[in-house]
């Protein structure tokens, strides 16, 4: 019962879409209207304002984190506790992906992704950060990095941690993040995925 109402709760917690919450808040457009339409902190950066990007960026990794450190705090010396955790981690990042309080239209997951790594393993999110700027210093495009990055995550959990459960989680989160990037990978195949530039939305 307990396991259930911890999934259910990083779920909903996952669901609070930062982007369409402090666009809300700051007046701006609605990010699933312009641009590549995606409800994220890059997205965002394309409407021109800079601070609402860091604050949708914050918000998302933010729930993130805080999913997995409460679920530690909550699981502390309990036999599968890693499981629990992990499992958590995922949900937040299902949550964000397809958020129940927005017609399950989210994001693409990777600030929530570092937020839950950041919990597994402050080493882990600062590989998949430094990965995701070391390819976006060589391609300038956040999709590619975002896309390396959270690929390289199950093999960096199994290197700083050997452990199961994390590898399980992080191969999870990868999958659906990289799902999520299905359109970014086909424009990045054709060579017109853009950078921060706005894209027509019809090329999403
Ligand atoms: O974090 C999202 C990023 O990887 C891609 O966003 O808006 O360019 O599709 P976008």
């Amino acid at each position: 019962m307990m396991l259930y109402s911890m999934l259910i709760i990083a779920y909903l917690l996952g669901s609070l879409s930062f982007a369409i919450i402090v666009s809300k808040c700051m007046k701006l457009e609605d990010p699933r209207s312009y641009g590549s339409q995606n409800a994220g902190a890059t997205n965002v950066m394309r409407s021109g304002n800079k601070k609402a990007a860091i604050f949708t960026l914050l918000g998302d990794l933010i729930k993130g984190l805080l999913v997995v450190v409460v679920a530690r705090f909550i699981t502390h010396g309990i036999d599968g506790g890693d499981a629990i955790v992990g499992l958590c981690g995922v949900m937040a990042v299902i949550g964000h992906i397809y958020p129940i309080f927005f017609k399950f239209k989210g994001g693409k997951g990777v600030a929530t992704a570092i937020g839950v790594m950041l919990g597994l393993n402050p080493y882990l999110a600062m590989l998949l950060v430094v990965t995701w700027i070391i390819v976006f210093k060589l391609s300038r495009v956040s999709s590619l990095s975002a896309i390396i990055a959270t690929l390289m995550s199950p093999l960096y959990a199994y290197i700083l941690m050997g452990n199961s459960s994390y590898f399980g989680a992080t191969t999870i989160v990868a999958f659906f993040v990289v799902y999520k990037h299905k359109d970014n990978i086909i424009r990045l195949i054709k060579g017109t995925e853009g950078s921060f530039k706005q894209k027509k939305p019809s090329e999403d």
